[in-house]
């Protein structure tokens, strides 16, 4: 993988002065500054983008490929718990997405828990701060190749826990 592209959704443009308790102080430039840096300690080189636009974002999730980009590091903002077009433009490319949040989700508001994304990407990183993006970044990379260009296949459905297939083997007998 030689280029990433960083995906920040709506209001992450405010970073800096937007509640800082939640998300800090640190600028969604210095933000993009420590991502590029971290790409390149990497060896990859690292595009960054934001928009408060839903539909901006798919157009870039349905390009990513098309523009070279090997993975995309993608912080859907509040879209992440409702929207079901960046859902499907996730699930619709090629291009591994790993979702990642500055916040933990999980230990917020009740409707901040759900992520419609999570379901379609690699993975999530969620209440790292600005590290949750670098992690992103680690993820990408840390993929195995050998998985083909989706792999997705696997994580959106797990296959039953072992517990579940030993008890099954086991009523069996
Ligand atoms: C966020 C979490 C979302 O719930 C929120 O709407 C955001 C930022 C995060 O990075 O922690 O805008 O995605």
């Amino acid at each position: 993988m030689k280029r990433i592209l960083v995906l920040h959704g709506p209001n992450l443009n405010l970073l800096g002065t937007r509640e800082p308790g939640v998300y800090g102080t640190v600028t969604l430039p210095e933000v993009d500054r420590h991502v590029r840096e971290h790409g390149r300690r990497r060896g990859v080189s690292v595009d960054c983008r934001q928009s408060n636009l839903e539909g901006q974002l798919i157009t870039w999730l349905q390009g990513a490929e098309r523009e070279g980009y090997g993975g995309v590091v993608f912080n859907p903002g509040a879209f992440t718990h409702y929207s079901i077009g960046l859902r499907d433009a996730v699930a619709a490319i090629r291009v591994p997405v790993v979702e990642v949040h500055l916040s933990n989700i999980h230990g917020r508001e009740e409707f901040r828990r759900h992520s419609v994304i999570a379901a379609v990407s690699r993975g999530q990183i969620s209440g790292f701060g600005p590290g949750s993006y670098l992690l992103g970044i680690d993820a990408l990379l840390s993929m195995n190749s050998s998985s083909g260009p989706t792999g997705r296949t696997a994580s959106a459905a797990p296959r039953p826990s072992r517990r579940r297939r030993t008890s099954k083997r086991r009523s069996r007998r």
